[in-house]
């Protein structure tokens, strides 16, 4: 794999002077052409997903920030963070393009980052390079004085987008109606919400409410033990696929695992299916993780012997079961990291990520398991310019891009959010 950057690599493949393949040559342009009235994940592994009328859009970033060189912007960004110092913390998740992380104070996975907003008490201003969920996790685990920034308002998740409050709400009514909500004779209940960090913050504040936790893909185990110390089943959303490699792994037979489909009586499944289950998975996926199949790693093992192909959990279970190893984007990090060997590695993740990786580690041969460049769609669209932007009307002191977790539904979500801490310290 080549070590230019995501973004590089996308430029030449556009130009012209290189054979690889992308996912859309729209990849290549500015995200700000893609900011409009209108809602849309932009290019990438999500642009074929249905996005919610209701999501929030980029309203738009002055020409300047536009037209200006890569060096210019980076220069403005280092100026700017130099003239905020200690008021600002940058935050990047590991999904990030190089051009955004290069200027972070912390890298990390989603959960690392929100611990890291928390930390840093005395920054007034949170800068988070992520999408809009970790923005909003960061707000509710932050002090109240501090405000927390999403350079584009445009940086959402199209799985978070797949579980809205209403659908699980009606979910939650048919199950319970089903059910029943008491305790039986153990102490346990029938069922039990769980959520997946990747969720918007009113799915926590259900979870709140509702005797429910939520996880991350490095605590997901330790949290459905959690819950089935409390309930005979579990409602887990909005990623089928973290839920069922998940569940397998503890011993979880997949056919008491039925799929909700929303808009359908019982999620599409009849009463006893219901009643057998120990997971109900909701219908959502991630359609970077989706693209990730066991005949890409059969080429790579066939390409290179001895590889060792590590994917994330949010991949589907015939992915999981085919590779070597599986977990979160920190599992990966740490076993790329803990290598002590020439290694070659086969990566079932974003592909920033796995990019950065290869350029960190030359000493091993790394590479993503999709041959086809594309990254997630939702994480490309915060782009240097966004960012000089923002911090730059921070310096004229004024916030932009501001999220902003009402406090009817940041209580409850800090709560589910405090059970999963007190079930797994991290
Ligand atoms: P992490 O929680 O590992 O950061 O993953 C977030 C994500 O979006 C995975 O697709
Ligand atoms: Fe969402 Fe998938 Fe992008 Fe992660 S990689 S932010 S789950 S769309």
């Amino acid at each position: 794999m080549s070590t230019a950057s995501v973004n590089d690599r996308i430029q030449l493949i556009v130009n012209g002077q290189s054979d690889e393949e992308t996912c859309s040559p729209s990849l290549a342009k500015g995200p700000w052409e893609f900011d409009t009235k209108v809602p849309a994940y932009g290019p990438g592994a999500s642009m074929g997903d249905v996005i919610p009328t209701g999501s929030p859009v980029q309203g738009g970033l002055p020409e300047e920030y536009k037209v200006a060189s890569n060096d210019e912007l980076h220069a403005r960004i280092r100026a700017a963070k130099d003239t905020l110092g200690d008021k600002l913390v940058i935050l990047g998740h590991f999904y990030q393009r190089d051009e955004v992380v290069q200027h972070a104070d912390y890298l990390g996975d989603s959960f690392q980052l929100a611990r890291a907003a928390a930390d840093r008490p005395e920054a007034n201003y949170i800068v988070f390079c992520g999408v809009h969920f970790m923005a909003e996790t960061a707000d509710i685990l932050s002090r109240p004085e501090q405000q927390v920034i999403l350079p584009n308002l445009a940086a959402g998740c199209s799985m978070a987008d797949m579980a809205d409050i209403e659908s699980v709400t009606a979910c939650w009514k048919e199950l319970t109606d089903l059910y029943g909500t008491g305790p039986d004779a153990s102490g346990k209940v029938p069922v039990i919400p769980v959520t997946y960090m990747n969720s918007s913050a009113a799915l926590k504040g259900f979870c709140g409410e509702n005797g429910g936790i939520v996880c991350t893909s490095s605590n997901a185990a330790t949290v459905l033990e959690w819950a089935f110390e409390r309930a005979h089943r579990v409602l887990f959303f909005p990623d089928q696929h973290l839920g069922r490699n998940t569940a397998k792994a503890m011993g979880i037979s997949v056919d008491d695992m039925p799929l909700w489909h929303g808009r359908r009586e019982l999620g599409g499944n009849t009463a006893d299916q219901l009643e057998s289950a120990k997971v109900i998975l909701w219908n959502g996926f991630c359609s970077v993780h989706k693209r990730f199949t066991v005949a890409q790693i059969e080429k790579a093992r066939v390409d290179f012997p001895g590889v060792r192909v590590v994917v994330h959990p949010e991949c589907p279970m015939d992915v999981v079961d085919a590779a070597d190893e599986s977990g979160s984007t920190d599992y990966i990090r740490k076993a790329v990291e803990g290598a002590t060997t020439p290694t070659t590695f086969a990566i079932g993740t974003e592909i920033n990520m796995v990019q950065r990786l290869a350029a960190q580690h030359p000493q091993h041969t790394i590479f993503c398991l999709d041959p086809v460049v594309c990254p997630c769609s939702t994480m490309y669209r915060i782009h240097p310019g966004y960012l000089a932007w923002v911090l730059e009307r921070l310096v004229a002191g004024e916030v932009v891009n501001q999220i902003s977790v009402p406090a009817d539904v940041a209580e409850p979500a800090r709560v589910a959010l405090e059970r999963m801490l007190a079930a797994k310290p991290v």
